[in-house]
């Protein structure tokens, strides 16, 4: 069987996941590996079995072509895409990338239109959407009449990894982590009409319970309005240390309480049971596994979120940016 040949560029903590994703399908191997840092490019190339390594993204695609390689997984930080996946677009390579696909959102918009125009396969890690617990909540939907209310959570503490620290350069906790339920929002409910977001600082101590450089919002609140009549508020904190709070999505129909807590399981509530179905699956794999059978296939309908949707969700996430500094109402369209 012919194997797909995968190049990944960075290979930091979220890298490692994907290497899982790699190693659980024996139809994909790593072929080149790219990160500034040594030590970081070497261990992934010795676990991966790969002899071709690069300094950083450039290098590697100077060097790599679509005669070498079949696809690229991405997962940088979000400042380091600088010109990435624009060049990637260009080379005509598929490409996984990590959320969120960058801060710039006018290039996020240039290669989403770019993508949409050459045809190419892409996936970006809203790994949730591939879960089996997501698909049981979309089914039960599909079964009501729209409307109710839906309460979301995503707090905990700080991220160890350094450009989490600063809003610069992660985007702050909604658009680098709470994304994920963002996403999960859109992908359950539709496209927004509104959003109304505030945010808070003062509990954690930048040099004391946080880098000195940190200046991240400790908290922050949305409330997004979606055309289907669901209205989302959706909490996001990184204050919460030693404690471990429930995440999730806590949607409210007219005869239903379904209970997503994140990652784990979930419980649906009508007058007559109670049912809890805990998670059957690794995300992770079947979003890799989802991107490397559509390289394989060219069936891109396997995945469940390509670069120019995933464009709709940062844009959400950053509208709530904008609300939170401006005190105002966003409106995605006209207005309500
Ligand atoms: N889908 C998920 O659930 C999930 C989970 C964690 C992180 N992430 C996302 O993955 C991305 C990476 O996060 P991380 O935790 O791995 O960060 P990290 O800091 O651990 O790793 C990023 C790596 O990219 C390397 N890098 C930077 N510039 C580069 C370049 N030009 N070429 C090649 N490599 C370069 C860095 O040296 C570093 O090793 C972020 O966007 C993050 O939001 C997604």
């Amino acid at each position: 069987m012919k194997k797909i040949r995968l190049g990944m560029i960075g290979c930091g903590n979220r890298q490692i996941g994907h290497m899982y994703g790699v190693e659980e399908f024996p139809g994909a191997e790593v072929v080149c590996v790219a990160d500034p840092i040594e030590e970081r490019r070497k261990a992934a190339a010795a676990r991966m079995g790969c002899s071709r390594l690069y300094r950083d993204h450039n290098e590697l695609l100077d060097n790599e072509s679509l005669e070498t390689l079949d696809a690229l997984i991405i997962a940088v930080e979000p400042t380091a895409h600088i010109d990435l996946e624009t060049r990637v677009v260009k080379m005509g390579i598929p490409f996984l990338v990590e959320k969120p696909m960058t801060l710039n959102l006018d290039e996020a918009r240039q290669i989403a239109k770019d993508v949409e125009a050459s045809g190419l396969i892409t996936a970006v890690g809203f790994q949730d959407r591939y879960l089996d617990l997501i698909e049981i909540v979309r089914d039960e939907l599909s079964k009501h009449s729209p409307g109710g209310l839906v309460y979301g959570s995503w707090v905990g503490d700080i991220p160890s990894v350094w450009w989490w620290q600063k809003k610069s350069t992660s985007g702050g906790q909604l658009v680098e982590q709470s994304i994920h339920l963002v996403d999960g929002l859109r992908y359950l409910f539709g496209e927004p009409l509104s959003v109304y977001a505030t945010a808070s600082r003062g509990i954690v101590k930048p040099g004391e319970t946080a880098s000195a450089e940190y200046d991240t919002d400790d908290h922050s609140t949305v409330v997004y309005r979606f055309k289907n009549n669901f209205t989302a508020t959706l909490v996001s904190g990184c204050y919460s240390r030693d404690v471990r709070p429930r995440n999730g999505l806590y949607i409210t129909l007219d005869d239903m309480v379904l209970d997503y807590r994140l990652r784990s399981n979930l419980i649906i509530t009508t007058a007559k049971e109670t049912r809890d179905i805990p998670l059957r699956m690794e995300p992770i794999f079947s979003l890799d596994h989802a991107f490397f059978n559509a390289v394989l296939t060219g069936d891109k309908s396997l995945i469940r979120s390509d670069y120019p949707d995933a464009l709709k969700t940062l844009e959400m996430a950053f509208a709530a940016n904008r609300s939170m500094e401006s005190g105002q109402v966003i409106y995605f369209d006209e207005k309500e």
